[in-house]
């Protein structure tokens, strides 16, 4: 359908205070004037997407999620066969919401075992004391996130300390109010009727997995190409990536600088002048933008100037996403405060972030895709050639400060998100992947491969990206590529819980009346099967970011014990 830019406001997301109930439900969302409503699902009454959620650093939030979704919005594209999904989340899928960047105790940290079906709530304790910072709420439903986010299950959580108060008279001068705009940017696709699809590709049967949903529009705050008008002045964007699998390189049309004051797991130590900045999805950015020097009636676009993978053209007619949405600069003076020197480390300031820690323990991680003898294209996505069921989990010790190496085998980008630890990346180093495959033979599916790819290394290590200057929790990992990150595991004393308690799953929620799965769950054959056993749900995960990688099978446990 042909969609006319620029001609739909910006849904300026609702703030409502973390805690209390959040009810997840079915929705009907039109998502412009020129297309027609279609199924979506939201939070708090919303047709898509929840409410920005708030809350202050040290105060714990006891924040309850109720699932009453009645039927699946996307339904159809549903495959019971994958690891944890069956054919009962058509009609009452499963939902478990994880808060994204948050020191979460591992009952409360939306494990994706841990899902509750309609009519049933979980409580999730946030006890909020960890650094100020932009995280976000998403569904993380074994098997079907992929589609409960596409739905629209997702939204910001703003977490605010004394300095970072959101209120129009903070100590660091960043723009609030009306004047601080959370932006979730996602891309869709809409059928010729003008309803949200997922996955238009014709290469691939309907009701299987698909490698990856790309959409050719862009959706902000669930309106394709909104317009958005400002006042001349200094505005704060909370920039979210929530996207499946389309990673953006962000800038703005007429060129004009902008400060990046905080990364993905809080504010950064000063400024960072930028011109563009590129965002996976699942990764945030906390910017400055003024508007103050252009002249009213200006306009200007927020612009991706990445693209897709030539692959991906099969499935949406353009690989490109340009425009996703306009600024109109009016006449009235907005927030006219300087963009600030310093954020951290100075009189009335936060302490600046501490220099990085050494490293105590290398691990190499691989990142591939395998024939899994079914499909086609036939490919699951695996970490370390490993399925999620591996007995082979990652341990770790709080309070450690680990080095980990993404050598990612395959040909596409994949955003790495660990829960818990920080990260900051060391940087990024090509290698040859053909010499690592054939001189490292890999052996059966479900054992461990990840040997070093330090033999293999072409040409020399590149630090991290400008816009990497602070801790983060999701980080890109191109192909071809090593990526060198350093994952600082918080100490006990930090948590403040046990971070290997066991923690309850619904039986009848998770294991399904028997015979729920049409297909036998042996005709995959990279996932053993759905039932849990109880010590799975235990820990921590780490995973891919590009939804439908994670949920077929780039996930996995992750265990860690208090030293
Ligand atoms: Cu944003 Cu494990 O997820
Ligand atoms: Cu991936």
């Amino acid at each position: 359908p042909r969609i006319e830019p620029f001609v739909d406001p910006l849904p300026v997301l609702q703030y409502r205070t973390a805690g209390g109930e959040l009810v997840a439900a079915n929705a009907r969302h039109r998502f412009h004037r020129d297309l027609a409503v279609s199924d979506t699902a939201g939070f708090g009454g919303q047709s898509y997407l929840g409410p920005v959620l708030e809350a202050h650093r040290d105060q714990p939030v006891t924040q309850t999620f109720r699932n009453e979704l009645t039927a699946h919005p996307l339904a159809r594209h549903l495959d019971p066969t994958i690891h944890g999904a069956s054919l009962l989340d058509r009609s009452r899928p499963r939902m478990s919401i994880h808060l994204h960047g948050g020191l979460t105790e591992p009952g409360s940290d939306g494990h994706p075992l841990a899902s509750t079906r309609a009519g049933q709530t979980r409580v999730h304790h946030y006890d909020g004391d960890q650094e100020a910072a932009g995280l976000w709420y998403h569904d993380h439903a074994m098997g079907i996130t992929r589609l409960n986010v596409y739905a629209g299950l997702a939204g910001h959580y703003l977490l605010r300390d004394d300095w970072d108060t959101g209120a129009s008279s903070n100590p660091l001068g960043l723009p609030a109010g009306e004047f601080e705009l959370p932006l979730v940017l996602q891309d869709k696709i809409f059928a010729q009727d003008g309803t949200l699809q997922f996955r238009l590709a014709t290469y691939v049967q309907e009701g299987k997995w698909e490698g990856g949903q790309a959409g050719d529009v862009p959706v902000v705050n669930g309106i394709a190409y909104p317009f958005h008008e400002v006042a001349r002045g200094l505005y704060r964007l909370r920039l979210l990536n929530g996207s499946n699998l389309r990673a953006m390189m962000l800038s703005f049309s007429n060129g004009m600088p902008f400060w990046l004051v905080g990364t993905d797991a809080g504010l950064v130590n000063a400024p960072v002048r930028l011109d563009r900045i590129r965002l996976s999805p699942g990764e945030r950015a906390d910017v400055l933008v003024d508007f103050g020097s252009l002249p009213a009636g200006t306009r200007v676009q927020l612009r991706n100037t990445d693209r897709l993978p030539a692959q991906f053209l099969i499935a949406v007619g353009d690989a490109r996403i340009r425009d996703l949405m306009e600024f109109r600069v009016g006449a009235a003076r907005g927030f006219t405060g300087p963009v600030p020197e310093r954020l951290r480390g100075g009189p009335g300031l936060p302490p600046a972030l501490p220099p990085n820690e050494k490293a105590t323990r290398v691990r190499n991680m691989t990142v591939m895709q395998l024939p899994d003898g079914r499909r086609f294209p036939p490919a699951v996505m695996s970490l370390n050639n490993l399925g999620f069921d591996t007995e082979d989990v990652e341990q770790v010790q709080t309070g450690t400060v680990e080095q980990w190496n993404i050598i990612n085998l395959t040909t596409d980008d994949h955003p790495i998100h660990l829960h818990l630890p920080l990260i900051r990346v060391l940087g990024r180093q090509r290698f040859s992947t053909l010499a690592y495959i054939f001189r490292n033979p890999r052996p059966g599916f479900g054992r461990r491969w990840a040997p070093s790819a330090d033999r293999y290394r072409l040409g020399a290590m590149a630090g991290p990206q400008a816009w990497e200057a602070g801790w983060k929790d999701t980080v890109y990992a191109p192909p071809g590529v090593i990526t060198r990150m350093l994952v600082r595991w918080p100490t006990a004393e930090e948590l403040g819980f046990d971070p290997d308690a066991p923690f309850a799953v619904p039986s009848s929620v998770e294991t399904g009346a028997p015979g729920v799965n049409a297909q036998p769950t042996a005709v995959c054959r990279l996932s053993t099967g759905t039932q849990p056993e109880p010590d799975r749900a235990r820990g921590y995960v780490w995973h891919c970011h590009v939804l439908d990688h994670e949920d077929h099978d780039m996930m996995l446990p992750v265990r860690v014990s208090a030293s």
